[in-house]
């Protein structure tokens, strides 16, 4: 049975994956390696907790001591989501983001290489590329020209990557992907702080004059994409992902307050972000044509599915916008499992 080692796995997106994992592939077994920052949510897993392939493990990836343990007991495949994710946050204090987009990238790559680590998928972002005009998409050989901190910490994980590829012959291969949305995402992202705020008669904030354009790709899309790619790619590639969905973000906000029967004067223009990028844009011909892979989920059917999810999980955006997931590992993981607080 291989081993895949999913670092993050409690956020947005890794959430998805492993549940995708689990649910499509009995023949893996899956290590969920994730710090619990305030990104990190155990709850969102809770429904597999108990699964025969599945295990939490709480930890840094910037622990050496721990990531070795933890890869010397045989892992096939590393997956890595573990980052810090929001720009906005990047902007005030970036010092978080250099350690765990970069320092934790190093020390997983130290390890994944002293203990054989057959293949590491680095998952990345289009904001590597910077931003784009009104016209043209990125390919895989466009330069990188971060503009803000956390773009600028992807890339560097990014280039570690491909070092330990160069230089070393790592078998490894990094993801390039597009705004994702869907189920999990954490409410200080755009479409689910538009959803929370349209469905508390809250306004929208809508930053700058809301022309900047996002490529949105629903989050299952992603997760077939990086199986893909962790089963296909090809060593010291880059596969971009895009969504083929590009909208203003002012039309993003009135499709939410649409597809929720809400006023568009709930739409408030707020100060804009600083550097903030114009356009993202992606070119996947190359994970397209090499890897067979589409996205599946139009933004037709991919905004209703996901408004309706956060209708139905209410309860879930309130306790993330309370704080009160932060006390489900407290309570539930540490008394069902023994563990010493
Ligand atoms: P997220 O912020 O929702 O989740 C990040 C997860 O990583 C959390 O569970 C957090 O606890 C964990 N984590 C953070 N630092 C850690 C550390 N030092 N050690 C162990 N775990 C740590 O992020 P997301 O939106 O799911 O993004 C996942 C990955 O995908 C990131 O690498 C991000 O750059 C990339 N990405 C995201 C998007 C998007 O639209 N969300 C698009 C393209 C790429
Ligand atoms: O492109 C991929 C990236 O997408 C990922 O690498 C990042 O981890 C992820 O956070 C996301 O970055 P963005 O900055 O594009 O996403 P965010 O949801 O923060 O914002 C989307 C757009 O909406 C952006 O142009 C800023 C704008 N925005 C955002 C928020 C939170 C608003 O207008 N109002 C808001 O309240």
């Amino acid at each position: 049975m291989r081993t895949v080692l999913v670092a993050g796995g409690c956020g947005f997106i890794g959430t998805n994956f492993v549940l995708h994992l689990l649910r499509t592939r009995p023949e893996l077994r899956v290590v969920n390696l994730d710090k619990l920052t305030y990104a990190g949510n155990l709850e969102n897993l809770a429904e597999v907790e108990g699964h025969p392939n599945y295990r939490f493990v709480k930890g840094d990836i910037c622990d050496e001591a721990l990531v070795d343990k933890l890869l010397g007991e045989g892992v096939d495949v590393l997956v890595n989501f573990a980052a810090e994710t929001h720009v906005d946050r990047s902007i005030k204090d970036p010092a978080e983001f250099i350690r765990s987009n970069v320092v934790g990238v190093q020390t997983l790559l130290v390890c994944a290489r002293k203990r054989n680590v057959r293949r590491f998928i680095q998952i990345g972002t289009d904001e590597v590329y910077g931003s784009l005009g009104p016209s043209g998409r990125f390919t895989e050989d466009s330069p990188l020209q971060p503009n803000n901190p956390y773009s600028a910490s992807k890339a560097a994980g990014d280039l570690l990557v491909r070092a330990f590829h160069k230089t070393h012959g790592m078998d490894a291969v990094i993801t390039r992907c597009t705004n994702n949305y869907g189920p999990f995402q954490f409410p200080e992202k755009a479409i689910p702080v538009f959803v929370s705020n349209a469905m508390q008669d809250r306004p929208i904030p809508v930053y700058g004059d809301g022309l900047h354009v996002r490529d949105w790709l629903y989050v299952e899309d992603h997760c077939r994409a990086i199986e893909s790619a962790m089963e296909r790619g090809r060593a010291g590639e880059v596969y971009n992902i895009g969504g083929g969905n590009e909208l203003p973000n002012i039309e993003l906000a009135r499709l939410i307050l649409r597809e929720l029967k809400k006023p568009e004067s709930l739409i408030q223009f707020v100060t804009d972000r600083p550097g903030h990028d114009r356009r993202y844009a992606l070119d996947s011909a190359k994970i397209q044509k090499e890897l067979n892979w589409r996205p599946r989920v139009t933004l037709a059917e991919g905004i209703p599915r996901t408004v309706r999810w956060y209708l139905e999980h209410q309860e879930w955006l309130g306790k993330l916008r309370s704080g009160d997931y932060l006390e489900y590992y407290r309570r539930h993981y540490h008394q069902t499992h023994g563990l010493k607080e």
